[in-house]
């Protein structure tokens, strides 16, 4: 053998021991494609236990608080078209008259009912107690609860008094952390030893897109509906095994009287962001929320943007099917991207009303 043959065999050898490590990345794709077939089968596997039976609407009992206009006003009717028998929970008496008629005209059937209970859902927990109580004992316990009592306000972070981020004691002052908040609990803890008992129900809370996302202007808003989702998460944990489940909802902008409320504060940046996102019908969105509720979602958005929304934030949060869970797992990187782009677009519109805020300063100075 001479001295060359031998220093290419070597060098064969040494290829073919490396060579080895070329295949690596195949083989850890190999590994990763396994773990992830393997993955979607126990998905498939689980699948019949994570997807709750649908509630049937037909004759079940629905209190919703904020019943007298927008959105609960909305679910309501959507509910009542389907056979169940309603609560309307407000505090203006005039207003929920007025909201009872309306959904009456919807009846699918002369047996159906709308109560209307006037009570403040988040001053006092006895008195709500006391008024889901009476509820019960005329139309029985509570097949689904819309928590819809909520009320928005925007305005730049310094501009908003301090008391309206939890209380104010003046009678119909807006205080945000006690209505979206405590107002959701508050119904929500007289209804459950029932449903737990009954082994049976749904809970909805109404938060927002701004519930998912912090916005310029909504530094007193924003916070009382991420609430929401915290007190959603926890409690659906829990009330799992009683095949009670929790849906929240996530609408957008919805051409309500709350929102023509919202609109007399409005700070120009809120708006021009807002504008990216347009703005829903009621009945459009208490269509899709009652739908969600139904099935037992935990999530329910409105549109393309509330979808890459809640696939963007889902988190921790309980999954109800295999195709929303496989939808998450796909979708969040690349939504992730998009929204770097939208995320850059709101500062430049911040900074641009900044910029434009100062010139306009600078030059009523010189007049
Ligand atoms: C609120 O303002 C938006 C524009 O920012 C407008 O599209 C919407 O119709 C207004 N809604 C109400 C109820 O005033
Ligand atoms: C959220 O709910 C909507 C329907 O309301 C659904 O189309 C969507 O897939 C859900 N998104 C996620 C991420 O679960």
């Amino acid at each position: 053998m001479s001295s060359e043959e031998g220093l290419s065999s070597t060098i064969t050898d040494w290829l073919f021991i490396n060579s080895w490590w070329l295949l690596l990345p195949f083989i850890m794709l190999l590994v990763v494609a396994a773990f992830i077939v393997a993955f979607v089968l126990l998905l498939y596997m689980i699948s019949p236990l994570i997807s709750p039976k649908p509630l049937k609407l037909n004759g079940a009992h629905v209190v919703v608080t904020g019943g007298s206009s927008g959105i609960g006003k909305s679910i309501a009717v959507e509910c009542y078209k389907q056979g169940a028998f309603i609560t309307l929970v407000a505090r203006d008496e005039a207003k929920l008259l007025q909201a009872k008629k309306e959904v009456e005209k919807f009846a699918i059937n002369d047996k159906q009912v709308v109560l209307c209970i006037s009570v403040d859902v988040s001053s006092d927990y006895s008195q709500v107690e006391s008024v889901i109580k009476q509820a019960q004992e005329k139309l029985g316990p509570v097949d689904m609860l819309v928590n819809c009592a909520g009320l928005a306000i925007s305005g730049k972070f310094e501009d908003v008094e301090v008391d309206r981020f939890k209380s104010e004691r003046r009678l119909n002052s807006q205080k945000l952390m006690e209505v979206n908040y405590l107002g959701s609990v508050y119904p929500t803890r007289a209804v459950i030893t029932t449903m737990k008992e009954r082994r049976m129900g749904r809970i909805m809370f109404v938060s927002s897109q701004a519930g998912q996302i912090g916005l310029f202007g909504y530094t007193a808003y924003s916070p009382s509906k991420f609430a929401l989702r915290g007190l959603a998460e926890s409690l659906q944990m829990e009330i799992k095994p009683y095949n009670i489940y929790v849906t929240v909802a996530y609408p957008p902008d919805t051409e309500t009287p709350g929102l023509a409320e919202e609109n007399k504060t409005k700070p120009l940046e809120t708006k021009l962001i807002s504008e990216t996102s347009g703005v829903c019908q009621p009945d459009q969105v208490a269509k899709i929320i009652v739908r969600d509720a139904v099935q037992g979602n935990f999530n329910s958005s409105v549109g393309p943007d509330g979808y890459m929304l809640s696939a963007l934030t889902c988190g921790m949060s309980p999954v109800t099917s295999i195709t929303e869970g496989l939808q998450q797992i796909v979708t969040m990187g690349l939504f992730r991207t998009i929204a770097l782009f939208y995320l850059g677009s709101f500062d430049s519109i911040v900074r641009r009303c900044m910029i434009q805020r100062e010139q306009s300063k600078a030059a009523d100075k010189r007049e």
